[in-house]
């Protein structure tokens, strides 16, 4: 019987004397404002329990792992059609890079890389009208907290600076690839990357996929063959060009984003989500991978 506090106390002491290493993302500047000396664990086990640590209650931009859950709910649309729109191969290049989708024509190599995502958005608000205010009812929903928010001034900052972004999003509209105008689905997916959650809020919301896509109100979002689906490509692409080396290290589904936060699903047992703003040379935080590193060795749920 694993004891999650203890685990999570110890994942604390073991990642203690690293706090502040890696670099806060600056190519978004709101993101570079954040205190990079900071550093959240939590863990929620699927009966609901949860066990945190540090600034577990800090909140932070989700950022990419807001990926997970619009792909869940596109998914729980009985959306079958993106897979027409986005492949499933874990992309071995950065999560903004341009050359491969031109090379591609316009289908990006998974749903978590920039390009795939704006794609899931784009679907998501082809489906509902309002992708962001999906997205941002499911995670109120499952983390019980009514008052989660977008960051305006983050979501800002994404905007000004997201040359990049339009880039790739213009380039999927040349191929035929957006369903929306551009400009109106990117401002949904740089809202979604601005929300602000904790680590023991996410963690919650993580919930979902640890139990094979039933919600926090014992209503099923999605069919546990989608969950399973979701949580796959987690593994092969959830830290982007880092996915080989995350499977060999940790061996969890993980979902990265730069604002420094890492979810992992451990289907059956638990979510747990560490945060620590500091990035490697791939955008992963540094702590938070040791923290999960750590949690893998001491509860041994490696899915290997
Ligand atoms: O679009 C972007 O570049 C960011 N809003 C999200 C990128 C991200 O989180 C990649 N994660 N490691």
């Amino acid at each position: 019987m694993v004891d999650l506090h203890e685990a999570a106390r110890k994942v604390l002491r073991t990642v203690r004397p690293h706090i502040g290493e890696g670099k806060v993302a600056t190519y978004i500047p709101a993101l570079g404002e954040v205190d990079p000396k900071q550093f959240g664990f939590a863990v929620a086990s699927v009966d609901g329990d949860v066990y945190g640590v540090g600034d577990q209650d800090v909140r932070f931009s989700l950022q990419s792992i807001s990926k997970v859950f619009t792909l869940a709910l596109v998914l729980s649309h009985d959306d079958e059609a993106i897979w027409k729109r986005v492949h499933r191969e874990p992309s071995g290049s950065a999560f903004n890079s341009l050359f491969q989708l031109e090379f591609e024509k316009g289908i990006p190599r998974n749903p978590f890389i920039n390009a795939g995502a704006i794609v899931v958005t784009d679907q998501l608000l082809a489906d509902t009208g309002d992708a962001l205010g999906s997205l941002r009812g499911l995670l109120r929903a499952e983390t019980g907290n009514p008052d989660l928010h977008v960051d305006s001034v983050t979501a800002a900052s994404e905007s000004e600076t997201g040359h990049r972004n339009r880039a790739l999003a213009h380039l999927m509209a040349d191929f035929g690839n957006m369903l929306n105008p551009v400009e109106h689905a990117l401002d949904h997916y740089f809202r979604q990357c601005s929300i602000t959650i904790s680590a023991q809020e996410l963690a919650r919301a993580g919930l979902l996929l640890a139990r094979h896509g039933l919600r926090a109100d014992g209503s099923r979002l999605l069919t546990p063959k989608d969950a399973r689906r979701i949580v796959s490509l987690m593994l092969t692409c959830g830290p982007y060009d880092a996915a080989g080396e995350f499977a060999y290290r940790i061996g969890l589904p993980c979902k990265s984003g730069v604002g420094g936060g890492i979810l992992a699903v451990v289907p059956d047992r638990c979510a747990a989500v560490a945060w620590g703003p500091g990035l490697d040379e791939h955008g992963n935080s540094v702590t938070a991978a040791l923290a999960l590193d750590t949690f893998d060795s001491l509860t041994g749920w490696s899915i290997f």
